[in-house]
């Protein structure tokens, strides 16, 4: 279940230049690459002649040369040239996908390029914000990428999965609070005079026992940020403490694989380079215990003979409330886009 009026990221700013480069995402294909201007386009990489994909072909100019029979595609996917022809059919042309690229990454509009609305995307620009240090990176996960939205909306796992790093039982023993805000889940846990987690630690040395505040933020279709706060107990002043976003995008690649972008961006010791090393680090091995996780549960779940329906506790509240979300956008967008689609087939 994938809705598809929604921005995915389609890859770091960094990873698209001057070559053809293929991503899947929500099981369609797409070719991404740089114009000579450094503007990104998408074109599904599926030539329309005969489905040979372009990414294979060639980057001419600002053009997309496939590499079977040689037609070429523009940026808007419109054919400029057919080998030995002048005449273009009409439907002769590779469907392009909106782009927008911010905050370090590459975003696409996977629905009716119409509804495209820059407003919708998830507020993210602690990416980049001055004053701000982000480190990250993206994980492939061969898992749906609902898992993985369930697994940032409930963090009591970080007790069980994340003992070395960011959990302790401070965690589990605390409980949630959350509320539905339109199309937004959020969820808030505040931990009151509790031993800091291991990482919190060794990024920011405390004396005694802290306060910590996870404040947790879902956007549609698969956008999760997290306000993480420590500070020592009974202080309020952030300056005294260690403060980040755990910032989270998952871009379905079809129904049981993932990829998991990726960041922490922090506003204190912005110069310590060794010490965003040392955070990247222990992040990265933070989510690969999850991935461990995530990816047999993916497979426990397909194999399930029973298909018996699971069964949610009180700390499933979010991460329940964002699939309802999903769900609903899903079914509502997706009948848009078949409506629209038909009518340009009646036409
Ligand atoms: S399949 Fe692309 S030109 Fe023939
Ligand atoms: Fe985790």
């Amino acid at each position: 279940m994938f809705i598809k009026n929604g921005w995915y990221v389609a890859a770091w700013g960094n990873e698209i230049g001057r070559e053809l480069t293929q991503r899947w995402i929500i099981g369609e294909p797409l070719v991404l690459y740089r114009t000579e201007a450094g503007k990104v386009v998408a074109l599904e990489d599926r030539c329309p002649h005969r489905r040979a994909s372009l990414s294979k072909g060639q980057l001419i100019g600002d053009t997309v040369q496939c590499g079977y029979h040689g037609i070429t595609f523009d940026c808007s996917g419109s054919c400029v040239r057919i080998p030995g022809q002048d005449k273009v059919p009409p439907a002769m042309a590779a469907r392009s996908y909106p782009i927008v690229e911010k905050w370090k990454w590459i975003w696409v509009w996977m629905g009716d390029p119409a509804a495209a609305d820059e407003s919708l995307l998830p507020d993210f620009h602690y990416n980049d914000a001055p004053g701000w240090v982000a480190t990250g990176g993206c994980l492939p996960v061969k898992a749906n990428y609902q898992l993985l939205t369930d697994n940032l909306l409930d963090l009591t796992h970080e007790t069980y999965v994340h003992g070395k790093t960011i959990g302790n039982s401070a965690i589990v023993e605390t409980p949630i609070s959350y509320r539905v805000e339109g199309n937004e889940v959020h969820v808030e846990r505040i931990i009151r005079n509790a031993l800091p987690p291991p990482l919190f630690q060794r990024a920011h040395p405390f004396e005694g026992n802290i306060d910590r505040w996870q404040i947790i933020r879902f956007h549609m279709p698969a956008h999760i940020s997290i306000d993480a706060r420590g500070l020592p107990t009974g202080t309020t002043d952030i300056a005294g403490g260690l403060r980040w976003f755990s910032i989270n995008s998952i871009t379905p690649v079809d129904e049981r694989n993932s990829l998991y972008y990726w960041t922490i961006t922090r506003c204190f010791a912005l110069e310590d380079k060794g010490l965003t090393q040392m955070i990247s680090d222990q992040i990265l091995k933070t989510f690969l215990e999850d991935v461990d996780i995530l990816e047999a549960q993916q497979v426990m779940i397909e194999t399930d003979p029973r298909g018996l329906p699971e069964v949610s506790v009180r700390a499933d509240s979010g991460s329940v409330s964002a699939r309802r979300i999903v769900a609903r956008l899903a079914e509502e967008t997706n009948r848009a886009v078949v409506e629209q689609a038909t009518s340009e087939v009646a036409q």
